[in-house]
């Protein structure tokens, strides 16, 4: 907020994003609220919190475009107003070619690489301009300077920034994509790959979560698209407008919210071991995700069955419990996710099980982050096996529920969040023996060198926390902004 007033005083600030911060939907008539679970929006609801300002979102969640009053507007978080939460509703038909179509079928799978075959439809694509015109409208109609704040996120509006740029010219427009960019041979799959680097291209800044994703970016503007690129100040010119292209690694708020109101961790322990009718003794490894396949949650299971094949004294001993939120369940191949990752549960279940123990406890069910916390303190470890991620929070939210600094994280190789959080166990998810010794050794691990790491990574994640993601992109729209302004002036 500081940062805000100091470096960009008068600025207004816009977010525009698919998801909403806050879902009201209707259950037994009485309203009720969820928070999604969404790693751009356990980032960016802080910053709102913080800083005041306008989000654009779709109603997504809201059940039968829910209104207060009639008004599309709405003061969040209910329980203390910091900012407005402004709803766009879409149609079935712009969220099927939007959202599921163009967005999921097809950049997802693109973008992340874990062998799942992208789908471009020119119907869906159709959908996705349009609708990336009609957040871009919305914008430019919310707001109220001509020089605004606009933080643009992920891969449902790459179009938006040359959309607002046209109308906003004055506007400081910051894009972030959440999620990987691969290299420039895989991006060429995409049939509209000009139209989406253009449409990137039309922001001040650019944001990835790391450097390789950003130099993927570069080289993928140089195979596709006329324009100067400036490798020194990692910057592109097309038409008349300059992009600085930088990686600022995502995290979370610190310390979250939702340590607040937590039980110590003795206590988290003894609950979910009742909870889950687990022996007070018994080893805890946790995972929490989105039903998604790039997060390879069979595959882990997969890796306690080879545990407990190689290391049959944790039989009886062990059980890994997996939250999973449902998600995008309108396409098969997250339908099958879901059926492939429950088949292996069962198997290894059934192989290892007794009467009184199962190795794999599976909750497909959203949990909210006091609860997801909760989880994270009772767990001896955390397991995060992506396949591909841009960064994942998971791991972080982890490192920051355990102000007990205990606890280890086995961490993929293939997570952005690998490159920060050093002293995870890092495993290839694609090797299920390795993971299994990795999770066998996270276990098996003495009490001081479970602290050092907690230690370090706490100190990384407390430092590199989610104002100091959004602090460093709001310095170096503030020094373009004065730079912007100067330039003017000698014109
Ligand atoms: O990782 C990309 C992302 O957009 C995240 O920011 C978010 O956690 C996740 O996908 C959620 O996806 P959806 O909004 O489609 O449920």
């Amino acid at each position: 907020r500081n940062l805000l007033r100091n470096e960009l005083p008068d600025a207004e600030v816009l977010v525009v994003s698919n998801r909403e911060p806050y879902i009201h939907n209707l259950e037994d008539g009485q309203v009720a609220l969820q928070r999604p679970a969404s790693g751009l929006v356990t980032a960016l609801e802080p910053i709102m919190r913080a800083c005041g300002g306008t989000w654009i979102a779709h109603g997504s969640g809201s059940a039968d475009r829910m209104t207060v009053d009639g008004d599309d507007r709405l003061a969040v978080p209910p329980e203390a107003p910091a900012y407005t939460l402004r709803r766009l509703w879409l149609s079935d038909e712009e969220q099927e070619g939007y959202y599921y179509g163009l967005a999921n079928e097809g950049l997802w799978p693109l973008c992340h690489i874990a062998f799942v075959r992208p789908t471009f439809r020119a119907s869906d694509w159709e959908q996705y301009v349009a609708v990336n015109q009609k957040f871009a409208n919305a914008l430019v109609a919310e707001a109220r300077t001509r020089n605004p704040v606009v933080l643009v996120q992920d891969y449902h509006f790459a179009l938006l920034p040359r959309m607002v740029r046209e109308k906003l010219p004055e506007a400081t427009i910051i894009t972030f994509w959440h999620i990987p960019w691969p290299n420039a041979e895989v991006f060429s799959i995409c049939p509209w790959k000009e139209e989406i680097l253009s449409g990137l291209l039309g922001s001040s800044i650019l944001g990835f979560h790391t450097q390789f994703h950003c130099l993927n970016f570069l080289e993928t503007v140089d195979r596709f698209l006329e324009c100067q690129i400036d490798r020194e100040h990692s910057t592109v010119r097309a038409g008349d407008n300059t992009t600085l292209v930088r990686p600022y690694p995502i995290s979370i708020e610190w310390p979250p919210a939702a340590l607040a109101a937590q039980a110590p961790v003795d206590e988290c322990r003894k609950s979910v071991r009742l909870k889950y009718g687990l022996a007070a003794d018994a080893l805890l490894a946790v995972g929490v995700e989105r039903f998604d396949y790039t997060k390879g949650i069979a595959d882990r299971f997969r890796a306690v069955e080879s545990l407990l094949e190689v290391h049959p004294e944790c039989i009886g001993r062990l059980t890994m419990l997996q939250v999973a939120a449902p998600t995008r369940s309108q396409l098969a191949v997250y339908r099958d996710t879901q059926t492939e990752a429950e088949a292996v549960a069962e198997a290894v279940n059934a192989r290892f099980g007794t009467d009184d123990w199962a190795p794999i406890i599976l909750v497909p069910k959203h949990h909210e982050p006091e609860a997801v916390f909760t989880l994270f303190r009772a767990a001896d470890l955390c397991l995060v096996s992506s396949l591909h991620d841009g960064m994942n929070l998971v791991a972080k939210e982890f490192v920051a529920a355990r102000d007990d600094e205990d606890g280890v994280l086995v961490l993929s190789t293939f997570a952005g969040a690998s490159r920060e959080l050093l002293e995870a166990l890092i495993v290839n998810p694609y090797d299920i023996r390795a993971m299994g010794d990795a999770i066998h050794a996270g276990l098996s691990m003495p009490l001081d060198q479970r602290r050092e790491r907690m230690r370090l990574m706490r100190e990384m994640v407390g430092e590199n926390n989610i104002y100091f993601w959004a602090g460093r992109m709001l310095l170096d729209a503030a020094r373009m902004r004065k730079r912007q302004h100067i330039e003017r002036q000698i014109a």
